[in-house]
């Protein structure tokens, strides 16, 4: 049966522990797997905007040996042209799996429940899935391991928080959510997380004080006030945001070796300083390469049989 990859709380701890062994293959031998997924082909389909998920899937699935195909999304018109499901059939003749960024979770949804083919969320309005195991990996890779990590997550209660959510409960890292009250995360998705963290035995807690949340932080991680899609919001959240920006001030309040963490687009100056985002603590762009590394392990999990 196909399996798709549309939120972190569909795999089984072992699943993501195998997903990390994977990557760290592929990125210590990125030769060893050129033929790996010879003949398959990956389409994307984008209904907003990307850099990072773009590049890191074409780049990837090459590098694996398959073809990448990017559908423009003027030219398929998804959602208004021809009804969710039939797109799905259809592709499912041509295609081996699919990587597909929408507003609504439920078009991803209903793109998986009518293809035959392995669909991966490139992030929704919900969950941003890729992105937080992704960076999950980068902090096991810096720290060494994931034990008795304090990640401080400060900003919107958004797709990238929900997906973090679901990643630190499941792996057993504490993770404390700093928003403002208007801006919290989905309250079914931080109960569920809560609930999953039960079994690996971390806090999962959610403030509207950054200074107590990235108190004693081994990482600290920021995203954008307004997602695509909010910029009609944008002026409003900007105001709403007033003291959850990511400074010098607030990095002194963590560890002396704290991380800095954000998904990027960064908006340098908003929701963190230009001082933070290029300092010694930032890990970025390490983040942003580690993107590739681990989605080529979850094509080879999916596609390659892995
Ligand atoms: N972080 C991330 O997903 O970036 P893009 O929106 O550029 O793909
Ligand atoms: N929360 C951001 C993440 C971008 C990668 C957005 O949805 O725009």
């Amino acid at each position: 049966m196909k399996r798709d990859f549309l939120s972190i709380k569909d795999l089984q701890l072992e699943e993501i522990e195998h997903i990390f062994s994977l990557t760290d293959e592929l990125k210590a031998k990125v030769k060893d797997h050129s033929r790996s997924l010879s003949g398959k082909s990956l389409g994307l389909i984008f209904l907003k905007p990307s850099l990072r998920t773009r590049v890191s899937f074409e780049v990837g699935m090459n590098q694996l040996g398959g073809y990448a195909l990017s559908l423009a999304a003027e030219d398929i018109k998804f959602g208004t042209r021809e009804a969710a499901k039939d797109f799905g059939k259809v592709l499912s003749r041509y295609l081996d799996a699919l990587v597909v960024r929408t507003f609504s979770h439920s078009e991803v949804e209903e793109l998986a429940d009518s293809s035959d083919i392995p669909v991966i969320n490139g992030l929704t309005d919900l969950l941003h899935p890729c992105q937080a195991l992704s960076d999950l990996y980068t902090i096991k890779e810096k720290k060494g391991n994931l034990d008795d990590i304090k990640l401080a997550f400060i900003g919107d209660g958004n797709n990238v928080a929900h997906s973090l959510l679901y990643g630190c409960a499941k792996l057993g890292v504490n993770l404390k959510i700093a928003t403002p009250s208007k801006h919290k995360p989905d309250e079914e998705i931080f109960n569920h997380a809560k609930e999953l963290a039960k079994s690996s035995g971390v806090e999962i807690i959610l403030s509207d004080k950054p200074s107590s949340a990235a108190a004693n932080a081994d990482v600290i991680y920021t995203d954008v006030w307004a997602s695509m899609g909010q910029e009609r919001e944008y002026k409003k959240k900007v105001k709403d945001f007033k003291g959850f920006q990511v400074n010098q001030e607030l990095l002194s309040l963590a560890k002396p070796d704290c991380l800095v963490m954000h998904c990027l687009p960064a908006h340098r100056g908003e929701e963190i300083t230009d001082e933070v985002l290029d300092g010694a603590h930032s890990i970025v762009f390490d983040q942003a390469e580690n993107r590739m590394h681990l989605q080529k392990a979850i094509l080879l999990m999916l596609l390659g049989g892995y």
